[in-house]
């Protein structure tokens, strides 16, 4: 009988271990066959709510469900073995008052099998995250830029480029970090900013668009493979995937329609006919 080797899952005490220490690498992942791929190389995935965005072709993140995170948790679980595994709340689910936020985070939990819900959490939500954390919940907190605030902030832009931004998105990291949050997601800051927030919080920080001095760095996947041509200033593409998937489907097409696919190989024929040939 061959022996099975069971993978350890990292946990939140791994993850907060990491404060001051080798950078976090984090990725966001929607399915799972992506999150099979980068399990080996990740500490985290981010199952994020830019899946509205990136699969399924919203403008802003607002849109998004507790359906549709759940089934891409899911998906994400599937894949992964030993990744730690978090799942956004979506915008409209937390913010009402604690209890909800607890009742849809253990849902978020329960059906997906996930480790941890992230919300981005403006001053006013530090009250659910101690609410979550202290009945079992693990919370990520996102502060800067916050995308599910779009509609507020009137476009996705940098924040904490004036002294009043500072000072709000300073006060947002302070009051999460007290809460009780086990990591800090900081996007879209000016540098200097997310080095003193980094500084100021007990908990680990990971940027996006952030610094290099945070405690590690997400980025959105589709926007690292090169799949869009429009990303944000603080991708760096790694892959061209918009050119490999574009090719693919110029070929695919051409072959179709000249009738060299399917060809020989690509097809089934009677066992007869196989010995006769
Ligand atoms: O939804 C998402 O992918 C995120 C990252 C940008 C951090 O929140």
């Amino acid at each position: 009988m061959s022996k099975q080797v069971q993978v350890r899952r990292k946990t939140v005490r791994d993850i907060a271990a990491a404060k001051n220490g080798v950078p976090l690498v984090c990725l966001t992942a929607y399915d799972a066959p992506t999150a099979a791929l980068m399990d080996d190389h990740v500490d985290l995935i981010l199952v994020g709510d830019s899946v509205g965005m990136v699969v399924h072709g919203l403008q802003s993140t607002v849109g998004v469900t507790m359906e549709m995170m759940i089934m891409h948790g899911q998906a994400v679980m599937r894949g992964s073995q030993q990744a730690f595994i978090v799942v956004d709340m979506p915008f409209g689910s937390y913010e009402t008052n604690p209890d909800v936020a607890f009742l849809n985070a253990a849902r978020i939990m329960k059906e997906t099998g996930c480790q941890a819900v992230k919300i981005e959490s403006g001053a006013y939500a530090a009250e659910a995250v101690r609410h979550m954390v202290d009945r079992g919940i693990p919370v990520m907190a996102h502060v800067g830029l916050r995308p599910q605030a779009v509609n507020v902030a009137g476009g996705f832009r940098a924040m904490g480029r004036n002294d009043a931004e500072r000072e709000r998105v300073l006060d947002e990291a302070r009051k999460a970090d007290e809460a009780g949050c086990f990591a800090m997601v900081i996007e879209g800051v000016s540098e200097d900013l997310a080095i003193e927030i980094t500084k100021m919080v007990s908990c680990p920080t990971i940027g996006i668009g952030a610094s290099a001095q945070c405690d590690g760095q997400v980025i959105v996947t589709n926007d690292m493979l090169g799949q869009f041509d429009w990303v944000p200033k603080f991708v760096r593409k790694n892959a061209d995937l918009r050119g490999v998937m574009s090719q693919a489907f110029e070929k695919y097409a051409a072959e179709v329609r000249d009738r060299s696919f399917p060809g020989e190989k690509e097809v089934y024929r009677l066992q007869s006919d196989k010995k006769s040939s």
